[in-house]
C-alpha cells in the first residue's frame, strides 16, 4: 500500500521545487540550473544545485539530494507522510481520501499514541501505589516534589514480567501493537513480556502533546549489590518516535518566557531545572545532539546555554553540540558548574539562586573554553614549572582562537588573552595566524585525501560494495542514471529482449535500485521517471545518491541505445571477470548473464 504516484506527481507539479527551496535559501542562476550555499552543511562557496529539468536538487559537497519532498523532509525534520501532507497543504490539494497507506500510517501512529498514553497513566498510578513506594521515595530523596511528578507525568514500571502487558491487553491493545511501541518484547519461547521492569518512567511528550516514548531509570540494586544496567532504558525508534528529532521537555520549554534554551544531558537535570523555575530547559534523549535537533532548536531560539556534565565525556558531547548549533546560526554559551557534576546536583547542593547566578555568568563558548584552559594549567599558581605550563596554555589558547572565523572576534579575544597572559598582542596574533595557516593546509589535504578515498570507493557507507569494483560501480551508476532520465530506453535494453538484467549488477545497492526501477516501470510503464516513485524504499542518504546518478546524465544525445549497450557490455565483462575470480559462482546467475550476452551479440549483428 502506498501513496498513489499520480498524487505524488500532482503535489510536485503544484509545488515547484524552485519556489519551495527559495523560501528557505536564496537561489542564484547558474547556467540552466540554480545554486546556493547548502542548507544541510556549512560551506562558503555554493555546491547545492537545483536542477530545473529533473526537478531535483543535489549538493556536490555533502551528497544530500532528492526532490521537493526530500527537501521538505530534510529541512523541516518531518517524516515522509507529514512532509507530503504539508506540501499538499501548501498547494491546497486535498489528501487522497481512499489512500490506504496514508490512513494506515495515521491509524497506526494514533494507536501508538493511545497505547503510550494508557501506559503512562498506568505507570503514574503505579508510582502512587504500594508497588511504587520505594521509587516515589527515591524521587522525594532527590528533591523531586509531587507537583513536578505530576507535571512530568512520572511513573513506575513494576518489577514484574507481565504487569503492563496484562493491563494493556485488557484495555484492548494487541501484543503486537505493544511490541511496536517498544513496551514489551518477545522471549525466545514466544512469550510477550514487559520491557520496562523496576524502573522510574519518564514519558516523552511531543509538541502536539502525544506521549511518544519513555525513558526508564533503574531504581534499587541487583541482588549482589551491583548497579543495574543499563541505568537508563529508552524507547527505541518506533513509527511514532524518532530520538534524533525529539527533545525532552521541549513541549513545555517552547512556551517559556525566556528568550534562550538550556540544553542538558539528562531527564533528572531537566526536571530539577524546571522545578527551579527554568522551564526553558530541554535534554536530548539518551543520544548526542544531532543536526536535526539543532534545526528544531533554531526554530525556537537564537541562543542556547549548554549545561552538560563537567566530566570529559560531557565536554566532548558539548563540543559536538556546540558545533552543530553554531552551524545553524545559534549563539552558543556554556555553563560552568563548579563543585557539581550536573545541573541537578548543582541545584540540590547550592540552591536555585546560585544556579541562576551561574546562568547569568554563563559565557560565550569561546570564553568558557579559554577559562577552562586557564584552570587546566593552573595559571595563577606559581611553581617551578610555571613557564612550561604557561607556554602550553598559550598554545592551546591560540588553537582555540585560530578556529574563529570572524577576524574581529578573533582580535577581541586575542587582545584579552594577551593581557591575561601578559604577552604581546602582536606575538599572539602571529602565532594564531601561523596556526590558522597550518590548520587550513591540514584541512585542505584532509579534504583532498577524503575525496580521493571516496573516488576510490573507501568509506562509501551508501554503497559499501563500491570498494570491490570501482569500474563496475561507475558503469552501474551510469546505467541507472540513464534509465531514470530516459526510461523509454528500458524497452530497448532491458525486459525480455534486451541484454540488461539485475544479475549483471555487482554491487548490491545498485542492484536493488535497478530491481525496484524495473518493477515500477513494468507495473506502470511511465514515460517520466520520478525519484518520488521509489523514495519510500530508500533512506535520505540513498535518495541523494540516486539523485546524483540522475543529474550527472544530462545530454540525451550521448545516451542512445548503442552507448547504453556498450556500457552494459562493459559491466557484463566486469561481472564475468568477478565471477571467474569468485569461488562461489552462482551458476544460474552466471548462465543468465551468458545468455543475455549471447542475445546482445546476436542483436548487434
Ligand atoms: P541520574 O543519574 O539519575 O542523575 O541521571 P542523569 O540524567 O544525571 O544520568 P547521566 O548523567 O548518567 O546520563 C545522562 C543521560 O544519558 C540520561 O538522562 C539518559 O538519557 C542517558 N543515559 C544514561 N545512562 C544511559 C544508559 O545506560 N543507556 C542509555 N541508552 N542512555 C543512558
Ligand atoms: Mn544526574
Amino acid at each position: 500500500m502506498r501513496i498513489p504516484d499520480e498524487f505524488l506527481q500532482e503535489i510536485k507539479f503544484r509545488n515547484d521545487i524552485e519556489d519551495v527551496i527559495s523560501r528557505y535559501v536564496p537561489l542564484k542562476s547558474s547556467g540552466s540550473n540554480l545554486v546556493a550555499c547548502c542548507p544541510f552543511h556549512s560551506e562558503k562557496t555554493p555546491s547545492f544545485t537545483v536542477f530545473r529539468a529533473t526537478k531535483t536538487f543535489y549538493c556536490f559537497g555533502c551528497g544530500a539530494g532528492g526532490d521537493v519532498i526530500t527537501f521538505i523532509i530534510k529541512i523541516e525534520n518531518l517524516d515522509y507522510i507529514t512532509a507530503i501532507t504539508k506540501l499538499a497543504d501548501f498547494a491546497k490539494i486535498p489528501l487522497p481520501e481512499d489512500d490506504g497507506a496514508y490512513r494506515e500510517k495515521i491509524i497506526q501512529q494514533k494507536k501508538l499514541y493511545d497505547l503510550n498514553r494508557e501506559a503512562a497513566l498506568y505507570f503514574h498510578k503505579n508510582l502512587y501505589s504500594n508497588a511504587g513506594k520505594d521509587a516515589l521515595n527515591y524521587l522525594y530523596e532527590r528533591n523531586i516534589t509531587n507537583p513536578a511528578v505530576k507535571h512530568f507525568g512520572l511513573g513506575y514500571a513494576s518489577n514484574s514480567w507481565y504487569d503492563l502487558t496484562k493491563h494493556l491487553s485488557e484495555k484492548g491493545f494487541s501484543k503486537e501493537e505493544q511490541r511496536l511501541a517498544f513496551l514489551c518484547r518477545i522471549t525466545e519461547k514466544g512469550d510477550y513480556i514487559d520491557l520496562f521492569r523496576g524502573r522510574i518512567m519518564f514519558p516523552i511528550i511531543d509538541l502536539q502533546s502525544n506521549v511518544i516514548g519513555f525513558g526508564g531509570r533503574a531504581t534499587g540494586k541487583n541482588a549482589d549489590g551491583s548497579e543495574i544496567m543499563p541505568k537508563y532504558l529508552n524507547t527505541s525508534d518506533t513509527p511514532a518516535f524518532k530520538k534524533s528529532r525529539n527533545l525532552y521537555a521541549l513541549n513545555f520549554a517552547k512556551s517559556s518566557k525566556r528568550d534562550y534554551l538550556i540544553l542538558c544531558e539528562g531527564y533528572m537535570d531537566v526536571i530539577a531545572m524546571h522545578q527551579a523555575g527554568l522551564t526553558n530547559s530541554v535534554a536530548s534523549l539518551g543520544t548526542s545532539v544531532t543536526g536535526e535537533h539543532a534545526r528544531i532548536i533554531a526554530k525556537y531560539t537564537q541562543t542556547v546555554v549548554l549545561a552538560y556534565d563537567s566530566d570529559d565525556a560531557g565536554k566532548r558531547a558539548m563540543e559536538k553540540a556546540a558545533s552543530l548549533l553554531k552551524e545553524v546560526g545559534i549563539e552558543v554559551k556554556a555553563l560552568t558548574l563548579d563543585g557539581a557534576k550536573d545541573p541537578d546536583e548543582f541545584i540540590k547542593r547550592f540552591g536555585k539562586e546560585r544556579f541562576e547566578n551561574t546562568l547569568k555568568e554563563s559565557k560565550g563558548y569561546v570564553n568558557s573554553k579559554l577559562d577552562y584552559i586557564h584552570q587546566e594549567y593552573n595559571i595563577n599558581n606559581n611553581g617551578e614549572d610555571e613557564s612550561e605550563r604557561k607556554i602550553k596554555a598559550i598554545n592551546k589558547v591560540c588553537e582555540v582562537l585560530s578556529g574563529i572565523n570572524s577576524p574581529l572576534e578573533q582580535e577581541v579575544y586575542a587582545a584579552e588573552a594577551a593581557k591575561k597572559y601578559n604577552i604581546s598582542f602582536e606575538n599572539l596574533m602571529r602565532q594564531i595566524a601561523a596556526m590558522t595557516k597550518k590548520r587550513q593546509k591540514k584541512e585542505k589535504s584532509e579534504f583532498i585525501n577524503g575525496e580521493i578515498r571516496k573516488s576510490e570507493g573507501f568509506n562509501d557507507r551508501i554503497n559499501p560494495d563500491a570498494i570491490k569494483n570501482l569500474k563496475a560501480v561507475k558503469l552501474e551508476e551510469h546505467i541507472i542514471g540513464t534509465l531514470m532520465m530516459y526510461p523509454e530506453l528500458y524497452n530497448e535494453v532491458g525486459g525480455e529482449k534486451g541484454p540488461l538484467c539485475e544479475d549483471i549488477f555487482i554491487t548490491e545497492f545498485n542492484r536493488k535500485i535497478y530491481k525496484i526501477f524495473e518493477r515500477e516501470i513494468k507495473e506502470k510503464r511511465f514515460e517520466n521517471f520520478d525519484v518520488a516513485f521509489v523514495m519510500k524504499e530508500f533512506s535520505l542518504d540513498e535518495t541523494g545518491r540516486i539523485t546524483k546518478m540522475m543529474v550527472t546524465v544530462t545530454d540525451k544525445a550521448k545516451y542512445s541505445k548503442e552507448t547504453l549497450e556498450k556500457i552494459i557490455n562493459a559491466l557484463r565483462e566486469e561481472k564475468v571477470k568477478q565471477n571467474i575470480k569468485s569461488d562461489d559462482i552462482k551458476t544460474d546467475r552466471f548462465d543468465n548473464i551468458r545468455y543475455r550476452a549471447d542475445k546482445m551479440q546476436k542483436s548487434n549483428k
